[in-house]
């Protein structure tokens, strides 16, 4: 069996965090207000009505924050870098002072020995740009490409790779088609422009990245989709949500087009948003890395009402996280071969950008933080991700998700992430044992090698 000391000698160890979840000072240094800020407001939106105004208090704890990374040996750190901070209203001149955070964090990361790698859009669009239809508009791609460069201008001395957007289809599914997520539109699938708009902000910032002599990735949300039964049903509707979820957001950049959604009753030109020229932009820049973001396989089953060509069906016997969510590590290998197989050569290298679990963890009297379902999560995912390097995966990293327990959007607090347990009253840090497990692993690789 397919061991995790076995990746390569070069595999890259990170984690993975998000601005709004961690970050809080939301009104400083002249940070314009994000959809995130306006949607928490909402009675009802977020569990507990939590917001991130405080969060984590990253912003002014990141010299403690970066000190645990060092304890763990990384070699990566994934961070966000939000958008209304740098530019208030999403267009126009650079916040100095908004940037300045972000310059002293990858200052700070190299001096630690820590390599940044950036994403530019994590989920927090300037309220501003909302209001000017958010990524229903086309502009908003152009929007985003601007931004790409200033960002670039300051901080691409130091940083050699950017990731453009982090999970698009579920920032279309759940911030556009069922509200559940800012900007909290219930469009179903008129929310299909904003897939391909983000899309087209990738294509567009790609360029911009690539001029100032960046290389440009991508995380997307991937899964393995199952279908319910071998009956022909099932598996037209596995295949139909395999197009929804994973060919959408790949098949353009990998292929050039888009896949047939027509289970969907969807045109090719998604709502009338494709343009002449906009699937050889976004596929012209290749990627120079996948960034895939893993948590569980869907199990699919024939649809049961006229709205969707399919159900979402139960995955049984397995163990679930906290969150309700199925934990079978063997889907990291189904799914990474799986990518492998469909896209051959235009597959780039791939890194694990997101992968990880919620706990529902809390200090014992003595202080620690004993979460052996989140080891169990981990050790198990890393030797599937092994097994499917065995199997010829180029895979040349993995970023656990996350650093800190955090704020999980629509769950507000109630879900912990994190390999530190923040106390969310003190904003006190504690390592858990997934801590020190993370760390005596990224160590025995290390010491595998070397020896
Ligand atoms: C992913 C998000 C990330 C975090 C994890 C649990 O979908 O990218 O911000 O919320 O889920």
């Amino acid at each position: 069996m397919a061991n995790r000391l076995d990746l390569h000698e070069d595999f890259r160890w990170g984690v993975s965090t998000a601005a709004y979840q961690i970050e809080g000072a939301v009104e400083e240094d002249g940070r314009g207000l994000s959809i995130w800020d306006v949607f928490g407001a909402r009675p009802g939106a977020v569990k507990n009505g939590d917001t991130g105004r405080i969060a984590c208090d990253h912003y002014h704890r990141h010299a403690e924050d970066i000190a645990l990374m060092r304890g763990l040996g990384l070699d990566g750190y994934r961070f966000s870098i939000a958008w209304p901070r740098v530019q208030p209203t999403g267009a126009g001149s650079v916040n100095l002072a908004g940037l300045d955070f972000y310059d002293r964090l990858v200052d700070d990361l190299l001096a630690a020995g820590i390599a940044p790698l950036p994403t530019l859009f994590h989920w927090d669009l300037p309220q501003a740009l909302e209001e000017a239809g958010g990524w229903l508009a086309r502009d908003t791609a152009y929007r985003f490409a601007e931004y790409a460069g200033l960002v670039a201008d300051r901080l691409g001395d130091r940083v050699p790779a950017w990731i453009t957007l982090n999970e698009p289809f579920i920032h279309m599914v759940f911030g556009y088609a069922l509200g559940i997520h800012a900007p909290g539109r219930t469009l179903m699938l008129d929310a299909l422009p904003a897939a391909h708009h983000q899309l087209l902000g990738h294509g567009l910032a790609a360029t911009a990245l690539r001029e100032r002599g960046g290389q440009v990735m991508i995380a997307n949300n991937l899964t393995p989709v199952r279908p319910a039964s071998d009956g022909d049903a099932d598996t037209a509707a596995a295949a139909a949500y395999d197009a929804l979820h994973n060919r959408l957001f790949l098949d353009p950049l990998l292929l050039g087009r888009y896949p047939d959604l027509g289970a969907f009753g969807v045109a090719p030109d998604l709502g009338g948003s494709v343009r002449d020229g906009d699937l050889e932009l976004i596929a012209a820049a290749p990627l120079d890395g996948l960034g895939v973001n893993y948590y569980n396989p869907t199990r699919i089953g024939a649809p049961t009402g006229p709205e969707l060509p399919f159900t979402e069906a139960e995955i049984e016997g397995v163990p679930r996280t906290a969150f309700g969510w199925p934990v079978v590590p063997d889907g990291l290998r189904e799914l990474l071969v799986g990518l492998r197989q469909r896209y051959g050569t235009a597959l780039p290298p791939i890194t694990i950008t997101e992968n990880g679990c919620s706990v529902e963890d809390a200090p014992a009297p003595d202080g620690t933080v004993v979460d052996q379902p989140r080891i169990d999560y981990l050790a198990g995912h890393l030797d599937a991700l092994a097994a499917a390097v065995a199997e010829g995966v180029d895979v040349r990293g993995y970023f656990t998700w996350s650093l800190l327990d955090n704020y999980e959007w629509a769950e507000g607090f109630s879900q912990r992430f994190g390999l530190v347990h923040v106390d969310f009253e003190t904003l006190r840090r504690t390592p858990k044992a997934s801590y020190a497990w993370y760390r005596d692993t990224i160590a025995a690789h290390r010491a595998h090698w070397a020896g």
